[in-house]
């Protein structure tokens, strides 16, 4: 579950960091101000944290030069192993947002940059459900991804990216579990957050949720 889209990153761990600095044009728009969203999202978290999706370790990076405690959750093998080569001291474990062995650990904050987007809504529910019984309170889940205000704001990017030839982007967003920002207030509320969203670029949103 929520594993469906790990293979794609094979083809993607050695692109990726010229993407996100913006060397892609289909991908500029989703990756701009990229570096201020990871700080970001460091900048609401503090102590034992668990990282969804390390990727490359970009967000890694903000959170160890921040002095706090990382664990690392990342499914793709590849992606796994550019981590582990740039911080190998951090623990890093073969996992996903749903699945993930964490043993007698106090946790303070979930994060993720660009990967809440794996889960389908219902799933996105149930793991919101487990970080909540992982945290004590005011613990936070701060993830950034790509979200749209409503699913006709979504349906209008998708035709502008078509419009403009960027197919990728356009399978890439008809492919994945893209959301809106009510669906998300409902799951988050559901699950016990209280939660606030942050528009970072013309996709990507910052919600920041804290345990009540
Ligand atoms: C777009 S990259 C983002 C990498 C990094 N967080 C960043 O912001 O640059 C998405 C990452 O999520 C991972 N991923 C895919 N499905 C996942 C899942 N179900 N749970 C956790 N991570 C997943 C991919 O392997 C990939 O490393």
């Amino acid at each position: 579950m929520g594993r469906e889209f790990v293979d794609i990153f094979d083809g993607w761990a050695d692109s990726y960091d010229a993407s996100v600095s913006g060397k892609d044009p289909e991908y500029r728009d989703v990756f701009e101000g990229y570096e201020t969203i990871l700080s970001e999202v460091a900048n609401r978290v503090s102590g034992t944290i668990i990282e969804f999706g390390t990727g490359t370790g970009n967000l890694t990076a903000k959170l160890l030069e921040a002095g706090f405690s990382v664990i690392g959750i990342e499914p793709n093998t590849k992606m796994l192993e550019v981590t582990a080569k740039r911080f190998p001291s951090i623990n890093l474990i073969d996992g996903d947002l749903l699945e993930f062995d964490v043993q007698n650990e106090n946790i303070d904050a979930f994060v993720s940059t660009y990967v809440f987007h794996h889960l389908t809504d219902d799933e996105k529910g149930i793991a919101l459900k487990k970080y909540a019984n992982l945290l004590s309170k005011n613990g936070k889940v701060v993830f950034a991804d790509t979200v749209f205000l409503t699913e006709e704001a979504k349906k209008a990017q998708i035709a502008k990216e078509r419009n403009r030839g960027f197919l990728n982007v356009v399978e890439d967003l008809e492919r994945e579990y893209y959301t809106t920002i009510p669906k998300l207030k409902e799951l988050f509320t559901e699950a016990g957050f209280q939660v606030e969203f942050v528009k970072m670029n013309d996709y990507v949103w910052l919600m920041d949720a804290t345990k009540k």
